[in-house]
């Protein structure tokens, strides 16, 4: 057997092979982030396609952390009801689910959200450097950073309450808590800006609030932005390094699984399985976290190498499984 159907055990969840679904955001739910039957027709490929585990898309931790009018909401408990739909799906087929919780701060893409002058916040007043609306965001106070670990909290508690396997944190992509981490947008002074230990602090905040409420028995894993650049680029911004020490204090804090992708670069590169070089050296750093490498992996062929390779512990699949649900199945007949 290869090792891409080789069984992974996670705090006590047993994947049954090595490819995770990425979270790929569906637009599919009410304007009060519900899932509709269009978000569990949207799901039920997935569910049913085979993967070892599946990501579900960011939900909102507070209707402020939104990235468009249509995004999935984990804010507060009358969600529950219908999340444990959602959840349901994934138990069903025998599928470990993990929910992303995000907040989007300054980087919003739906210009519904500016109704009546409401002005999203990030970790300084500059304009994002991904976003297509001319906004520019107010910097957080204290008092509002200290708050924001409660709500990935709070959504957490949901998550497991509606019954999935655990929670993903969104660290990457250049949304609030990539917003910290990169020198591109957090200009503070504070305890939150300059080097990397202060940039990471609230990604560890909200880790460690996360992890007081689900307790020990739950996965947590962090998507992580591993720099500002691609691997073919020149380093601007945040660089490896600052993921590599990320990983690193990760190692002694317990969490379960990292999911590596990009910043303020996105998740989009040039070829076949970009990230893969910038896994391999955070890989190292991560010690025995498991670690996801996802961005353009489509073959079997490309997904076996990395595993072979040593780049990664498990491949993070996005727009081929979503183009194609018979990949997994299609696969392991190649084997
Ligand atoms: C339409 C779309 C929506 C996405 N939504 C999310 C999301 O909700 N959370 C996230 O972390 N990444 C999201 N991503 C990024 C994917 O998880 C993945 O990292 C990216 O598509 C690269 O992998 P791929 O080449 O296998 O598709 C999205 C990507 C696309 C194309």
């Amino acid at each position: 057997m290869s090792l891409l159907f080789e069984p992974l055990e996670i705090k006590g969840i047993r994947l049954k092979n090595r490819i995770v679904a990425a979270p790929i955001a569906s637009m599919t739910c009410t304007k009060t982030g519900l899932p509709t039957a269009d978000t569990l027709e949207n799901y039920m490929p997935i569910a049913e396609s085979g993967v070892g585990l599946a990501v579900i898309e960011h939900h909102a931790v507070h209707p402020d952390g939104r990235v468009r009018v249509r995004q999935l909401m984990m804010d507060r408990d009358d969600v529950l009801p219908y999340q444990k739909g959602l959840a349901s799906l994934f138990s069903s087929c025998g599928t470990p689910a993990l929910v992303q919780l995000n907040h989007a701060g300054s980087l919003i893409m739906d210009e519904d959200l500016l109704e009546n002058g409401w002005a999203p916040k990030g970790p300084s007043p500059i304009r994002h450097p991904r976003s297509n609306l001319y906004v520019m965001p107010m910097g957080l106070s204290s008092d509002e950073i200290s708050s924001l670990p409660q709500l990935f909290a709070d959504a957490a508690r949901r998550a497991v309450g509606a019954g999935y396997s655990g929670v993903e944190i969104h660290a990457c992509h250049g949304y609030l808590l990539g917003q910290f981490l990169s020198p591109m947008t957090n200009l503070r002074s504070d305890s939150y800006g300059g080097e990397v230990k202060n940039r990471a602090r609230l990604i560890f905040e909200v880790h460690d609030a996360v992890r007081h409420v689900v307790g020990d028995e739950t996965v947590i894993a962090v998507r992580l932005g591993m720099a500002d650049t691609l691997p073919d680029r020149d380093p601007c911004g945040q660089t490896i390094d600052d993921a590599r020490w990320v990983a690193g204090e990760f190692s002694s804090r317990g969490l379960d699984l990292l999911d590596l992708s990009g910043n303020m670069c996105g998740y989009d590169g040039h070829g076949e399985a970009w990230f893969a070089p910038y896994c391999r050296t955070v890989k190292d750093a991560a010690g025995s976290i498991p670690v996801i490498c996802a961005g353009g992996i489509k073959t079997a062929e490309t997904a076996l190498r990395l595993l072979d390779r040593g780049e990664c512990d498990l491949v993070g699949v996005g727009r081929a499984l979503k183009s194609d649900p018979n990949l997994v199945r299609t696969w392991k007949e190649q084997e």
